[in-house]
């Protein structure tokens, strides 16, 4: 499970996560939606202990991040919107080195980099290095290391941009296979087809504040609008198309 409860950031002045409490289960895709800038990409930061929060607690299966920081980390993948890779190593190095950093030795870590470089297909890439990657190939070299030491809970902004639709499709198939394992998985995605087809519950972000959650059914009658797409429903809970704006601009 992912968990935080009153969880604040402050960059001076300015509250970019404004006392927000969120859960992941064991077992359930979380969706985690909201307008730019809302603070899903800071609550992820905090959430994978790359960022402090100014109060509040975040727990990961079990483990509180303050207290029990390796234990927290060690049981969960992250992958983030914009991820550093050395370009200088290898796909095989990177996932090698990721695994050390996992504390995988010896013998299982060979066969288990093989099997991610073939699930992501990257196997004929393992000896090229990064920085001949594109995107798309970074973004499943990338998830490829979040999955190699087989976490409890995975946490993941945007995991679709770039990805073609042969990779969009493996990666919704290998969240759905983790998420039947029992793994919590908290997303963030703009793209709401894929939350309306993936998640189990949705919580939406404004300001910092969740301000809705739930199925996509129960967030559809909260809206008053049983359209069966997301996006009327997301728009009206977050407030306005923002159309009108373009008729006076142009
Ligand atoms: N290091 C920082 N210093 C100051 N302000 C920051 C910092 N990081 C984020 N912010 C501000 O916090 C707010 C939330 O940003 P955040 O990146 O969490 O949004 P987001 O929901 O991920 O948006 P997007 O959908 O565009 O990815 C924004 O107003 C942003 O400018
Ligand atoms: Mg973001």
């Amino acid at each position: 499970m992912i968990a935080v409860y009153d969880l604040v950031k402050k960059f001076g002045d300015f509250t970019a996560v404004d006392g927000l409490t969120l859960e992941a289960r064991a077992g359930e895709i979380h969706g985690f939606l909201g307008p730019n800038g809302a603070g899903k990409t800071t609550t992820i930061q905090m959430i994978a202990g790359l960022l402090k929060p100014t109060a509040g607690r975040i727990v990961v299966n079990g483990y509180d991040l303050a207290t029990d920081t390796e234990a927290a980390k060690a049981s969960l993948g992250f992958i983030p919107d914009r991820p550093f890779i050395y370009e200088k190593l290898t796909a095989g190095e990177f996932l090698r080195f990721h695994g050390a950093l996992y504390g995988l030795n010896g013998n299982g870590v060979g066969d288990r980099v093989a099997e991610m470089l073939d699930l992501f297909e990257l196997r004929e890439w393992e000896d090229e290095l990064v920085e001949s990657f594109s995107h798309g190939m970074r973004q499943r070299l990338v998830m490829s290391a979040a999955f190699l030491h087989r976490p409890r809970a995975l946490l993941v902004d945007e995991p679709m941009i770039g990805l073609d639709p042969r990779g969009a499709r493996l990666i919704k198939a290998v969240f759905r296979r983790m998420s039947e394992r029992g793994v919590a998985i908290l997303m963030s995605t703009h793209t709401l087809e894929v939350a309306q087809e993936m998640c189990d519950r949705i919580s939406i972000v404004v300001k910092g504040r969740i301000i809705a959650r739930g199925t996509v059914e129960e967030l559809q009658r909260m809206a008053g609008s049983p359209d069966a797409q997301l996006t009327p429903v997301f728009l009206k809970l977050t407030g306005g198309s923002g159309l009108q704006e373009i008729d006076e601009a142009f």
